[in-house]
């Protein structure tokens, strides 16, 4: 908290309820920051999550009294969430970092170019934000305190957040996304933890009536990181990205900051294992796509070849430091998976088909006349006759008409990782070491992309760090047909090799210079020499060829 906001909190308070839990027993720094808080936000009341099944089963019940979520009756423990239709993914344009100097956090573009690689903004300038959006925010609704981890509790590579929010689904969705509650605490004692806050910005009474029954404020919303006090803020959307902190907020921008400053790094990749089974040789892969591209897909990969096996370690997030040998190892920070659900189906990731069918929580899917879900990609796999009520609830959806989208294309399932029926044994072991394709981090730097890239290449110089093997790959490649290029089947005879190894001249003439003109107008001076040789040497080669 800022001394400005700590100003605006009147001393005098009248004693705040904690229905759940022990404020007396919080570690002194927690406690101090709940009291902080309570005071800014103005809650009626405290819960403090203990992580526990007791505590899951309560708040199911009051989000489904609040009409939240409903039960999806075919599957076990599964809900479903709607919500309003203007607060339905992460929200890049209001994702800000803020820091005392721009430079630490953004290159500076050139001639009035728009910055693509992060918001700034200047501490002060956040601190005034804050201040028009946090003072009494929460006022008629609940504080739910929840300690969380970032890796398995207790281990060394972990990070601990506590995150104050005043929404309930967010809880049950960070107990699946995070390790949560008592345990955390324990392993926390009376260190240092990543503040985060976050509010709907919602309170009550409410003026305007809710759509579907989901706490908003789309126009204010506001994702903010402060690592200069290590603090995350977040206002006015409940939905994923911008509302469970650990996730893109921690793990990914914050943690970048912390691997430049600690020596290792964050990164926007699954990891997989993948075993010959003949021979028993085992890799791991960490691979880094965009969000929407099938990293999920991948990671639960069923591969068509025999003898070889793969295992999920994870499905978006990697935390990956060179050991004492130099090996590089890798952790997935996550408890769970978050996953689009549009185009998951038995073709495309069996597994995960399987995974959410119990303890999950999907949130803007359609629904079925029989008690299930849908969503574009499944009508392959609906019972015959079976009706279907799309995301926005309009019953009358009809697959034929395909107007519009029975789901929302970003929209989600949220599953405990345990569920994977090919989770890695090994998956929270961090002594796993992987090969890698890099950078998907354009919307998840916490720092300045120029000093990304030193980051990176700093490792290189180290002489004992073996390097990991690197790959490029495109698997959106499509024919002269429109198909794609790519195969189920790698033996299959009628893939068109000479089209897939293709190395289309005109193509990379246009790369190279798009990426000459790209670090000019974005990166400019912060672009490390290396990487402009680099590009050089890329364009001496296609000039040749
Ligand atoms: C989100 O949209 O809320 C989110 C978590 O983003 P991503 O698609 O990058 O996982
Ligand atoms: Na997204
Ligand atoms: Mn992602």
């Amino acid at each position: 908290l800022s001394k400005r906001l700590a100003n605006k909190i009147t001393s005098h308070q009248p004693s705040i309820r904690v229905i759940y839990g022990d404020l007396s027993q919080l570690p002194n720094k927690v406690r101090h920051f709940v009291e902080e808080h309570v005071k800014l936000c103005k809650p009626d009341t405290i819960h403090i999550c203990d992580g526990s099944e007791r505590e899951n089963d309560l708040l199911l019940y009051v989000l489904q009294r609040d009409g939240m979520i409903k039960r999806v009756p075919k599957f076990e423990n599964c809900w479903l969430s709607r919500t309003d239709p203007a607060d339905v993914a992460r929200v890049e344009r209001l994702t800000y970092i803020a820091t005392e100097i721009q430079r630490d956090t953004v290159p500076t573009p050139k001639h009035g170019a728009k910055c693509q690689l992060g918001n700034w903004m200047c501490t002060e300038d956040m601190d005034h934000e804050l201040n028009m959006r946090f003072p009494n925010c929460m006022k008629g609704r609940t504080m739910f305190v929840i300690p969380f981890s970032m890796g398995p509790v207790g281990s060394p590579l972990s990070k601990i957040g506590v995150q104050l929010t005043d929404s309930a689904y967010v809880v049950v969705s960070m107990r699946i996304m995070t390790r949560i509650g008592d345990k955390v605490l324990e392993a926390l004692g009376d260190n240092a933890f990543v503040k985060c806050v976050h509010s709907v910005g919602r309170p009550l009474p409410t003026t305007a009536t809710l759509q579907n029954n989901w706490p908003c404020d789309p126009k204010m919303i506001m994702v903010a990181h402060l690592p200069e006090r290590n603090e995350i803020c977040s206002y006015g959307s409940g939905y994923g990205g911008n509302s469970l902190l650990g996730k893109k907020c921690l793990a990914l921008r914050l943690g970048s900051i912390l691997g430049h400053r600690e020596g290792w790094l964050a990164e926007h990749m699954l990891i997989l294992g993948v075993e010959n089974t003949l021979t028993g040789e085992k890799r791991y892969i960490a691979a880094a796509f965009p969000s929407a591209c099938g990293k999920t897909n991948m990671a639960m990969m069923k591969p068509t070849l025999p003898h070889i096996k793969v295992t999920c370690v994870g499905d978006d997030i990697a935390w990956m430091r060179f050991d004492s040998e130099g090996r590089l190892r890798a952790i997935n920070p996550e408890n769970g998976f978050f996953g689009v659900a549009p185009g998951t189906s038995s073709k495309t990731n069996f597994f995960a088909m399987q995974m959410i069918q119990h303890n999950t929580i999907f949130t803007n899917v359609a629904q079925t006349s029989d008690g299930g879900v849908f969503w574009e990609g499944l009508e392959d796999e609906i019972e015959p006759g079976v009706k279907i009520t799309s995301w926005l609830g309009d019953d009358d959806w009809n697959k034929d008409s395909r107007q519009r989208k029975a789901a929302h294309p970003n929209s989600r399932f949220c599953t405990p990782a345990t569920q994977c029926p090919i989770l890695d044994p090994a998956w929270e072991d961090p002594s796993i070491f992987a090969d890698a394709r890099p950078f998907a981090m354009r919307p998840f730097f916490g720092y300045n992309f120029g000093e990304y890239l030193h980051h990176w290449l700093s490792f290189g110089k180290d002489a004992k760090n073996k390097l990991p093997k690197i790959f490029h790959v495109n698997w959106f490649r499509k024919d002269k047909n429109g198909k794609f290029l790519k195969n189920k089947n790698l033996e299959n005879e009628n893939i068109d090799m000479e089209a897939l190894f293709n190395v289309p001249l005109d193509f990379w003439e246009n790369e190279v210079n798009a990426i000459y003109k790209y670090f000019d107008e974005q990166v400019n001076e912060d672009l490390p020499k290396a990487i402009m040789q680099e590009l050089k040497a890329l364009e001496a080669r296609v000039v040749s060829y």
